[in-house]
Order: structure tokens, then C-alpha cells, then sequence
């Protein structure tokens, strides 16, 4: 295997408190490779007016292979309010640096898997007929659409002519009319065919690989009939090339209360950017929640790997740090996976799995307290000290 170069961006909050305990992981199992830092976030905004450097996006290009934290995003006023003075009039704009990674380097097969890991306080509960309680294995892999749909920032408020006159040449458009344009605003939701059948093979492969016997599109064709129903008329043709797994199809509304009924019905599900954004999030609250919720984004060429949770900014400035860093520790060992690495990857999760099911070493979260400094005079470890007892299992 050469050796790999990772571009590790902390990025912002609580991204570069967990970003240093993966690698710390990554270094305890023996993976072997090289790491530079890559900057991106609301610093670099403030100062250099442009939360993505181009030489980020560089070192992206050369290495292909990233870690990354978390950044915060603000409101547009609060963003040009925090500018650096000198560069105001520039026309600078904010934007949310990793959306923009994903478009820059087509990073359009995001993968989230959310797996409960047996002993764990917050995994999923019902109650069974009998009187008692039930909890079912969760095991679903969500396969979200990274670039297109809704999030592709195709916006605006007071649309320009053309756009309006685009607008007002759908029959559906009669009823806005009239609507001052000051006062329209519109987010498109453009899906291509290309992009649908790359996320639909793409979940397919991972379900034939991974021995999941069915793959569900989870979208709303009925209402959604030309984006969703693409989607879905990619996924029958996409099927008849792994006639074996099952293909199902639920909608995006429907999805969510029967993830809280049956999530063990489920296995590989695909979705497009939003609807993605929404079930990987509904799917990780049943086995952990953002603690546990890692990612992977994965183009052609770049793969970066992150935990789905935010800055925490509230978490960030602890003397003592208390956010679980398990999240990005799984999304290092997807890394793994993703360099053919997966015996290293597989060793990383059964620690976290170990660690879990003794039940001695839980950051807050774990314990379903409250967020804050008292938590640590509560019994909860800190997230080093999860880190370490981590790193002792691996064995
Ligand atoms: P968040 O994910 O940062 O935090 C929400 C809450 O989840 C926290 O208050 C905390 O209680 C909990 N939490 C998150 N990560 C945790 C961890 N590792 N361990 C324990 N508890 C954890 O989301 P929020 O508060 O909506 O956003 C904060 C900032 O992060 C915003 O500026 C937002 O734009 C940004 N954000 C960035 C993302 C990214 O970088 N991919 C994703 C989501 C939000
Ligand atoms: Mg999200």
C-alpha cells in the first residue's frame, strides 16, 4: 500500500478537539502516513475573506485524502459584521466551506452509516408486547447525494428577468404572480441523471459488498415528480444490474416514523442532498446520536472524511474538553476503509465497540447529561480520557 498524505482541516469549535484524538487513533493502530494541515472556517473568513483558501483546496487536489472537522457558518449580517474592516468592500461573501469542497471536487457519494454499538445507553428502545423492552440492531448506511437537489445554491431572492420569466412560463407559477419580487424568494432543486445513477450504483455496490440484502430510495415522487421521480427511475434501471438485493422505495416523510417504529428494516438507503441531510440525521439519533454520526465524502478523485455534528461552539473553549470524539474517530476508520485499509478499520471499531460495552469511560453525552463543565465532577470522562481507553483496547 503507498503511503498516504492526509490533509487534516480542524476548521472550527470543538473540529480541533476531536480532529487531534483520530489522529492519535490513526497513529495507535500503526496506520502509516503523512499528514499536513489544511486551513478552513470562520477564522480564515474573518481574516482573509474566504473560509476556503485556494491553498486548501491545493492540498486537497495533490493528496486527495481528507480529515475534517467541523466549521460554524453565520447568518449573512453576522458574517459581514465579523469581516476583517479592510476587506468589507471587496464584495466578499460567505459561503459554507465544506458544501463548497463537496461541489469544487465532485464529492457526490456521501456515505453515513449509522450502526448501534450494543451496551450503548442511547441506542434506540421500544417497547415490546410482553410488557418489557426491545432494541434492535440498527445497521442502515445512508447513501446521500452530495452535490445537487437543494443544496446545490441555486437561490435567490428577487429573481432576475430571466429567471422570472422562466418561472412565469409554468402554469404551477399563476398563483405567485403577482408577488412583489422583493418579496419571492426560490431554492431549485436540480437533480441530474448522471449524479442520480452515480449515488443509486454507488449504494447498490456498498450493499452487494457489504452483504445488506435490500436498497431503499428514500425521496417523494408522488409530489417531487421530476427530481424524486428521476431518482427513482434510475433505481429500477440500476437495479436490473443487482437483481439479488431488494429495492424498495419510501417517502422522505413516511421514512421517519418508520425508522422510529422498525429501523431494523432497513439497510442501504438512498437519498438526494436535503432528504439525505434530514434521514442520516433521524438514523443517527437511534444509535448515538452526533457523538456517533460519521461520514464519509467520496468523489472520483477526493475522498474527505467528517463527523456530521457542528462546531458545538458552546463546547469549544472548556478548560477541560467533554465532547465525545467518537464520531470522528469512526469517520478516520472510513478513511481506512477507503485505502484499502479495512483490517485497521475494523480494529478501531471493535475498541470503540469494547469500550462502549463496558460502560466505564462515557464523555456527557454517553451518560444523557446535560452539556457543561460540571459533567466531568459528574462522573463523565473527558474526551481524552475516551480517546485513551480507545486507544488501550486496540489490542
Ligand atoms: P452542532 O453539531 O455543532 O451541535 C449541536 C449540539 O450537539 C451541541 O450543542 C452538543 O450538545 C451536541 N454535540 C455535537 N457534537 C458533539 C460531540 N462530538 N459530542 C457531544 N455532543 C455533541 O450543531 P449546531 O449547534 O447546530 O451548530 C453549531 C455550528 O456548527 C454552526 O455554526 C453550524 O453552522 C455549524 N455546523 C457545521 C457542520 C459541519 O462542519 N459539517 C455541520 C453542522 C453544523
Ligand atoms: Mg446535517
Amino acid at each position: 500500500m503507498p503511503k498516504s498524505t492526509i490533509v487534516t482541516m480542524p476548521g472550527d469549535g470543538i473540529g480541533r478537539i476531536v480532529l487531534p484524538e483520530a489522529r492519535r487513533v490513526l497513529d495507535a493502530v500503526g496506520f502509516d502516513a503523512d499528514y499536513v494541515t489544511g486551513d478552513i472556517g470562520w477564522d480564515l473568513w474573518v481574516r482573509e475573506g474566504n473560509p476556503l483558501p485556494e491553498r486548501t483546496v491545493e492540498l486537497l487536489a495533490e493528496h486527495r485524502l481528507g480529515l475534517f472537522g467541523a466549521i460554524t457558518s453565520k447568518p449573512r449580517a453576522q458574517a459581514l459584521a465579523e469581516l476583517d474592516p479592510a476587506r468589507r468592500a471587496a464584495g466578499h461573501a460567505y459561503f459554507s466551506p465544506i458544501v463548497a469542497l463537496r461541489q469544487r471536487f465532485r464529492l457526490d457519494i456521501c456515505v453515513r452509516p449509522c450502526r448501534s454499538f450494543p451496551g450503548n445507553l442511547l441506542n434506540f428502545v421500544r417497547r415490546s408486547a410482553g410488557g418489557g423492552y426491545e432494541e434492535p440492531e440498527v445497521d442502515a448506511v445512508i447513501f446521500r447525494q452530495g452535490t445537487e437537489g437543494l443544496y446545490a445554491g441555486i437561490e435567490w431572492t428577487n429573481p432576475p428577468d430571466g429567471v422570472h420569466a422562466a418561472l412565469a412560463s409554468h402554469p404551477k407559477f399563476a398563483s405567485f404572480a403577482e408577488v412583489p419580487r422583493t418579496d419571492l424568494a426560490v431554492s431549485t432543486r436540480v437533480f441530474t441523471r448522471d449524479a442520480c445513477r452515480r449515488i443509486v450504483r454507488a449504494a447498490f455496490e456498498h450493499a452487494v459488498t457489504h452483504g445488506y440484502g435490500s436498497v431503499t430510495i428514500c425521496e417523494k415522487p408522488n409530489v417531487l415528480r421530476e427530481t424524486s421521480g428521476m431518482m427513482e427511475e434510475v433505481a429500477r434501471e440500476v437495479h436490473r444490474e443487482h437483481p439479488d438485493i431488494r429495492l424498495r422505495s419510501t417517502n422522505i416523510d413516511a421514512q421517519l416514523m418508520w425508522l422510529t417504529k422498525n429501523p431494523e428494516d432497513f439497510d442501504v438507503i438512498v437519498a438526494g442532498n436535503m432528504f439525505g441531510d434530514i434521514v442520516s440525521d433521524a438514523f443517527a439519533g437511534l444509535v448515538g446520536g452526533l457523538g456517533f454520526a460519521a461520514s464519509g465524502n467520496i468523489g472520483d478523485e477526493v475522498a474527505v472524511f467528517e463527523p456530521t455534528h457542528g462546531s458545538a461552539p458552546r463546547y469549544a473553549a472548556l478548560e477541560r474538553p467533554i465532547v465525545n470524539p467518537i464520531a470522528m474517530i469512526l469517520s478516520a476508520a472510513m478513511l481506512l476503509d477507503h485505502v484499502g485499509d479495512p483490517a485497521r478499520a475494523t480494529r478501531i471499531r471493535d475498541a470503540i465497540a469494547a469500550v462502549v460495552a463496558a460502560g466505564r469511560v462515557r464523555t456527557y453525552d454517553m451518560m444523557r447529561l446535560p452539556g457543561g463543565s460540571d459533567v466531568l465532577a459528574r462522573g463523565a470522562a473527558t474526551t481524552t480520557q475516551l480517546t485513551d481507553a480507545i486507544i488501550a483496547e486496540l489490542g
